[in-house]
């Protein structure tokens, strides 16, 4: 008789800080539509392209965040008060912060679970998916503190490369869980939804 291993995040191979592509494991569970004909299957632009946009602008979010701090860090000493107050990218980064963590709740409430009715098989994935959230919240809070750390008047280095930090380590887990994601969810909305 078979028996399925308990899924355990904690592996390299699972791990979102860890992990370099999704396992073998879990790729043979998925639905298996390659990334290349997703743009031309007749269900794209449902529910599979909405949520294609809704990562590309988090990413984009991301990349404009790390962008910014690092134009801030390059920036002469004597611009840098009104370097800060241009770029607003503490206001920047709090929409970022709150968008991915609406998008993560509708995901895990909304969505998750259905996928799971619908096709058993992916439920390793989407518990893959589910951990790589709690991950993601904590960069999310730990971009939130540091954001709230910059001053709107006057400028403080350290601080300013303390968000930059924050923002690369999100904008990296952000990106291998976005990918990932695609990967298993995409081929659910273009056969389902
Ligand atoms: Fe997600
Ligand atoms: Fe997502």
């Amino acid at each position: 008789m078979s028996q399925t291993k308990p899924f355990d995040y904690s592996l390299p191979e699972n791990h979102i800080l860890k992990r370099e592509n999704l396992s073998p494991e879990i790729k043979a569970a998925l639905l298996g539509d390659p990334r290349e004909g997703w743009s031309s299957h007749s269900n794209f632009d449902g529910y599979a392209n909405f949520w294609l946009r809704i990562h590309n602008n988090l990413r984009g979010g991301s990349d404009y965040l790390v962008k910014g701090f690092q134009r801030l860090l390059d920036e002469a000493e004597s611009n840098l008060d009104d370097a800060v107050n241009t770029a607003r990218l503490k206001e920047v980064g709090a929409n970022v912060v709150s968008f991915a963590q609406h998008h993560h709740e509708i995901e895990d409430h909304n969505y998750f679970p259905r996928f799971v009715q619908f096709y058993p098989n992916v439920e390793h994935a989407i518990s893959l998916l589910d951990s790589d959230h709690r991950v993601l919240d904590e960069a999310l809070d730990e971009t939130e503190r540091a954001l709230s750390c910059l001053q709107n008047q006057t400028a403080d280095r350290d601080a300013i490369a303390r968000a930059h930090n924050g923002c690369q380590a999100l904008q990296a887990v952000l990106a291998r869980h976005l990918w990932d994601e695609e990967e298993i969810i995409v081929p659910i909305l273009l056969a389902r939804f």
